[in-house]
């Protein structure tokens, strides 16, 4: 079978992950677990995490950074691994380049639409994202007949980043950001924010069983599959497990980083390597 794209994309070539800092680990491991033959070249942002409060015009400008680096590493497809960037900076950038680039919005507004029965959804994500409306633009696009009620929760990336997964304090911020949404009668949670579902226990907890989460993760990786299936670019062979297989960047903070995405990931991270992002 023929293996190339118009461009002579090797099949076997990485597939590029982004985001913020540890949030977008939650994506590489869904795919990592539903498509284990696939490279994968990760890069967080850490020196620069949080984008959830940054404006567009930023987050845009980081986002190309990353690309450019990417590209520069000979990825084959790029998935933004990040709410934020995915509602800011996806549609400008997926124009000015030759390999497809997906994010996680879209995936997780499907996902949300087919497990809702009551019509109401809840969204959660950073500030960026919920003031972008994107998931109610996308959700609505599928039915218009579904509200969508959006809560930016700006201090779960803080708490995830500093590991208190399952912590007293976790709990009081999530019950005061969640509390108005059970109320309004959701049956869906949307985690929209990467970083979510590390806190997934603890949001479960609190929202109660009459809510369904949505990790938008797992459909990510899902149509990930899809889309190289249908650009004839899923890596056939099978991979060993090492450094060329899996690779990771950041912009700081690398030993850190390290310990944590070993603490995610279902095996020991080689090594992470810091880059300077802001010279691309
Ligand atoms: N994990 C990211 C997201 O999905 C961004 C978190 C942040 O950096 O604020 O939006």
């Amino acid at each position: 079978m023929e293996l190339k794209i118009d461009k002579e994309m090797p099949a076997d070539a990485p597939v590029g992950v982004f985001d913020s800092g540890v949030g977008g680990l939650t994506v590489a491991r869904e795919i990592m677990r539903q498509i284990p033959n696939e490279k994968i070249i990760y890069f967080g942002d850490t020196a620069r995490v949080p984008y959830g409060s940054k404006s567009k015009e930023t987050i845009t400008k980081y986002s190309r950074q990353i690309v450019r680096f990417l590209q520069e590493q000979q990825v084959k497809a790029i998935v933004v691994a990040c709410n934020t960037a995915s509602a800011y900076a996806l549609d400008e950038i997926e124009k000015e380049l030759d390999i497809p680039m997906m994010g996680v919005v879209k995936p997780g507004a499907k996902a949300a639409v087919e497990v809702t029965k009551n019509g109401r959804i809840g969204v959660i994500g950073t500030e960026g994202t919920i003031g972008s409306h994107i998931y109610s633009t996308y959700i609505n696009q599928i039915d218009p007949g579904i509200k969508v009620t959006g809560k930016a929760c700006p201090l779960f990336v803080p708490l995830v980043e500093e590991g208190l997964w399952q912590d007293p304090v976790t709990d009081e911020i999530a019950v005061r950001y969640l509390s108005g949404l059970v109320e309004s009668g959701i049956d869906t949670l949307i985690l929209g924010c990467t970083h979510y579902p590390l806190i997934r226990s603890t949001l479960g907890r609190i929202v109660g069983k009459g809510v369904t989460l949505v990790n938008p993760a797992y459909e990510t990786a899902r149509e990930l599959k899809e889309l190289l299936e249908k650009k004839n670019l899923l890596n056939q062979k099978k991979q060993e497990l090492g450094t060329e297989r899996y690779c990771f960047y950041v912009s700081d903070m690398a030993d850190k980083f390290q310990t944590f995405a070993n603490s995610i990931l279902t095996y020991g991270i080689l090594s992470a390597k810091t880059i300077h992002i802001e010279n691309y």
